[in-house]
């Protein structure tokens, strides 16, 4: 059984009521790719009410418990509760700028996936990590903090983001073959790790400075998945990004 194409949109602290409908208005999907939209907590709601077909919607943060004197954070059961089913968690900007480590990403993980949420776990190194050689080191770090913290079955709800730190938001994108290479290190870890069965089945898309011009090859590498695509899921390009595995 193949895994099936999963494309996030990661929209960040942008976008408004009259973008959001000219995105929306855009998104023509012609394939069985799965679409999830990562979008600003305020307007969850407003896109749900707006949809087009096949499309889903994530947060892009939410806390570890269910509720309680945490001023200014979200709850998985208060994504639920307005109709989402899915949260972006774990994203480099939430682990750089705002000290998220790997154990409160774990957390979140756990706690989200406990909440019936599906979880987009975003994973991916710094240039300088890179440059140091230590690129699996830090993505296998990151992902045994999750492992830690749920269950074997519960990957059936969890899609991995590899997201190198130096392409998000930069146009460097990785290239196909830098990308698969570190793809195809988390699969056979997550083999070794967890099971043959998670690592066969568990998607894991690729994040930073995917465009309409090279997702296709991106796509077309065995091990990665799908996208989480941040500036150009704002867009009319997404919608080339969302058919790339067409
Ligand atoms: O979560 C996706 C995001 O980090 C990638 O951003 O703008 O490089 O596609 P961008």
């Amino acid at each position: 059984m193949g895994r099936k194409f999963v494309v996030g949109g990661n929209w960040k602290m942008n976008g408004d009521k009259k973008q959001i409908l000219e995105i929306l208005q855009n998104l023509k999907i012609s394939t069985d790719t799965e679409v999830i939209l990562g979008v600003p907590a305020l307007y969850i709601e407003y896109v749900i009410s707006n949809l087009p077909p096949n499309v889903q919607v994530a947060a892009q943060n939410c806390y570890k418990v269910p509720n309680g004197a945490f001023t200014g954070e979200i709850s998985p059961a208060m994504i639920k509760d307005v109709g989402a089913k899915w949260v972006i968690l774990g994203h480099s900007e939430r682990r750089n700028i705002f000290n998220e480590t790997d154990v409160l990403v774990a957390e979140k993980v756990a706690h989200a996936l406990e909440s019936g949420l599906k979880v987009i776990a975003c994973i991916g190194e710094k240039l300088e990590e890179r440059e140091a050689g230590k690129t699996e080191e830090v993505v296998f770090r990151q992902t045994k903090a999750i492992v830690e913290k749920i269950k074997p079955k519960d990957w059936s709800n969890v899609v991995l983001a590899y997201e190198p730190v130096w392409a998000i938001g930069t146009g460097k994108t990785a290239t196909p073959a830098q990308a698969q290479e570190v793809h195809q290190a988390l699969r056979k870890w997550l083999k070794e790790t967890v099971s043959p069965e998670v690592a066969e089945s568990t998607r894991i898309q690729y994040g930073g400075s995917v465009t309409g011009a090279n997702a296709k090859e991106l796509a077309a590498q065995p091990d990665i998945d799908g996208f989480l695509v941040g500036g150009a899921s704002l867009k009319p390009e997404f919608a080339i990004i969302i058919n790339a595995k067409q």
